[in-house]
């Protein structure tokens, strides 16, 4: 335990007002949510604050659409998106909006002070304008022709079809998105933020050490590049705050969105009334953490610390960027059902399983992660109802039946106790570290160890010889303290979990409690902890997310910049040596037959030449059983078999395409033999 608690305010990134949020919001929200409570159990002062990204012109389109104000609009979506959290037990000190008093406040005078430093240039530029609905349009509202493939109706500044980038003024026949009307070149006046000024600021910035290597040497890679200066203001109409002392001139959407999270927070402090300054004035004993996805690493790594440094406020400690989500190896898709919405999740499963998977999964790189829908109910299940809540369901009994649910007032292995306890400072370390997938790796491996314990002591035969209840006692009393020691580990991934075992073992668990086992300590009768999830419960989500119209794909980003290029994307490299580990092989499919129960999968026995394994291979929406026996394809054969809900798959097979009927296997040309293989 540190002597001192810190002082930290978190936030994630502001969902915008115009849809409901998905899993991928959800990793995010949980991701962040499980630092903060870490941090709280330390015995730190953690705040995380968020809000709803309210403003642009998506959303005022969106609102015209429905026949109400943009204020309805953000407002309803903001009711929406606080519960959709809470479900997810997302504990946010406040949850505001950046439509409100203290964001246009605060964005009045930052750009205010921007101005006055001499960062603020106006500049002429020409633009498409919808002469129909009077507005100028952004990249991605008007649509075309692909010059290339010659496609219609071709979106922005890329075609979908043949994957060309081009300006929208290379569509052929462009029309507005939005009326239809032929867009017109337009010029205006629009205010520029200086990033250029910034250079040195954002160099050191960038070495500082307060960025992930994969986000600093994208950053350089800009810096390197050149800044350029960024346009901060949209003409009316917009939906948004007017620039001062500038009529019809409003700011950009990502001007005000980062200062939401200064007006979220002083709405808090007004609130609660507490200390505002210490956590924005430059010198304060505090932290500032900023955690978002891979996509909005510009505004958070450049333009924000400029306008921050510009404006007299503090810089942030860090900057923690994620991943995105895929579901089933993908993009989430509509189509597959894989494009899940927080409530449509939350309708058929537990919060909780999904916290606990993805902080099984997250680690603290920018690297994707992967919902696979398959091994979230197996390892769920494995680890969490078969291993932890395992541990005191098989102790409780004993306990409640012979010794009126009372610990024993000794321990009988105080040495075991304490290695789980110090245990706690490595776990501590990786949470600390956002490396959940490393912590949760530890506090399995100590949940392993606590079964193993009771597997060798064996309280259900003891407890049939008589004259061994004291052994009972003690194997179950120490059973239990070690279940302790791990609820107060996985608290912050499992709050509501915890919080039934905090009933059950009749005492708050927290890091800072942890020093000795509870003796001679009565608990509350065991109730059920966590059920195991059912298979039918994730098909259930699925047929309802391919039901349900979710929030469109493109306007998810809509107030984000157009140009691709804007984007960070680090993609992910590997070395030789790494992809050298893939034993790649042809194999031959000799026999194919249904699963039954499964919709989705082929059970295939593959011969490899000298040995034949079975594959469990979700081919069956593309290939019948009949279309596969014989034919030669290409399999990993040295991937660690996984146990599937119909049984072990021992290797996988190579396919091409986005899935569902459009899968194409791989096959070799004529003359391969199984066994070969494939470099
Ligand atoms: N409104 C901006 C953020 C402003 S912050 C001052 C925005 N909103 S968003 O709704 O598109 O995204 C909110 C957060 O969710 C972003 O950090 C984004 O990276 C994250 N995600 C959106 N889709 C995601 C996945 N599929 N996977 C993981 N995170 C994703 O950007
Ligand atoms: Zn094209």
């Amino acid at each position: 335990m540190s002597a001192t608690a810190r002082n930290i305010l978190v936030t994630s990134a502001l969902p915008y007002a115009n849809g409901p949020l998905h899993l991928g919001h959800m990793l995010e929200q949980v991701q962040t949510d499980i630092w903060v409570r870490f941090q709280n159990s330390r015995g730190n002062q953690c705040l995380y604050v968020c809000a709803d990204d309210a403003h642009g012109t998506a959303i005022m389109l969106a609102a015209e659409k429905l026949g109400i104000t943009p204020e309805q609009h953000i407002d309803a979506i903001r009711q929406l998106h606080m519960k959709d959290s809470a479900d997810f037990l997302i504990d946010f000190a406040n949850f505001h909006s950046t439509h409100s008093d203290e964001n246009r406040r605060w964005s009045e005078e930052i750009y205010n002070r921007l101005h006055s430093n001499g960062h603020i240039q106006r500049k002429e530029i020409t633009q498409a304008f919808d002469p129909v609905k009077s507005l100028f349009l952004a990249d991605r509202f008007i649509k075309g022709t692909c010059p290339r493939c010659k496609t219609p109706d071709q979106y922005g500044d890329n075609c979908e079809n043949c994957g060309a980038t081009y300006t929208p003024a290379d569509l052929i026949d462009p029309v507005s998105a939005i009326s239809g009307a032929t867009p017109i070149d337009k010029a205006s006046e629009h205010f520029f933020f200086r990033l250029e000024d910034f250079e040195d600021m954002l160099r050191e910035w960038i070495d500082s050490g307060s960025l992930q290597p994969q986000v600093a040497n994208k950053l350089r890679e800009w810096t390197d590049a050149g800044l350029q200066s960024w346009d901060i203001s949209r003409d009316a109409p917009y939906f948004g705050f007017e620039i001062p002392g500038q009529p019809d001139k409003y700011f950009y959407v990502w001007l005000d969105a980062p200062i939401g999270y200064i007006a979220s927070f002083e709405n808090y402090c007004k609130r609660e009334d507490h200390p505002f300054d210490p956590y924005w004035l430059p010198g304060g004993d505090t932290e500032l953490y900023h955690f978002i996805g891979k996509d909005i690493i510009n505004f958070h790594g450049l333009f924000w610390p400029a306008m921050l440094h510009s404006a007299g406020l503090r810089t942030p400690t860090a900057v923690y960027a994620h991943g995105f989500l895929t579901v089933n190896g993908t993009k989430m898709s509509k189509s597959r059902g894989t494009f899940i919405n927080a409530a449509t999740y939350l309708e058929h499963l537990d919060a909780e399983y999904l916290r606990y998977y993805f902080a099984a999964k997250l680690g603290n790189s920018v690297d994707d992660i992967d919902l696979n829908l398959e091994d979230f109910v197996q390892r769920v299940n494995a680890d969490v109802v078969g291993k932890v809540v395992n541990i005191a369901s098989r102790c409780a009994g004993f306990l409640r039946k012979g010794f009126d649910n009372r610990l024993a007032a000794d321990c009988s292995e105080p040495e075991m106790v304490q290695a789980f306890i110090d245990a706690g400072e490595n776990i501590a370390s990786l949470y600390e570290g956002r490396e959940y997938n490393k912590a949760i790796r530890e506090i399995m491996a100590l949940a392993d160890r606590a079964n193993q314990y009771i597997d060798e002591h064996k309280p259900w035969v003891l407890a049939k010889e008589a004259g061994r209840e004291a052994e009972v006692h003690a194997v179950c009393s120490v059973g239990i303290n070690l279940f302790r020691v791990l609820i107060t580990y996985l608290k912050p991934v499992l709050p509501a979990m915890a919080k039934k075992a905090e009933a059950f073992l009749n005492c708050s668990v927290d890091w800072t409690q942890l020093e000795a086992p509870l003796l001679d300590h009565e608990l509350a009768t065991f109730k059920p902890l966590m059920t195991r999830i059912e298979g039918k419960q994730v098909e259930a989500m699925v047929e309802a997310s391919k039901a349900a119209a979710p929030a469109e794909e493109a306007p998810a980003n809509a107030a984000a910049p157009a140009k691709k290029s804007d984007k960070a994307e680090p993609s992910e490299t590997i070395e030789f040596a790494d992809f050298a580990k893939v034993d790649l092989r042809i194999a031959k499919i000799v026999k194919a037959e249904d699963v039954e129960g499964a919709d989705k999968l082929l059970r295939l026995t593959v011969d490899l030449g000298d040995q034949q394994r079975q594959i469990l291979a979700g081919v069956k929406s593309a290939y019948s059983a009949q279309d596969l026996e014989g034919r030669l394809t290409v399999v990993v054969a040295n991937l660690a078999p996984r146990k599937m809900r119909f049984g072990v798959s021992e290797g996988m097979m190579l396919a091409a395409g986005p899935g569902g009927e459009e899968l194409f296997l791989l096959s070799p040309d004529s003359g391969a033999e199984p066994g070969m293989p494939v470099k």
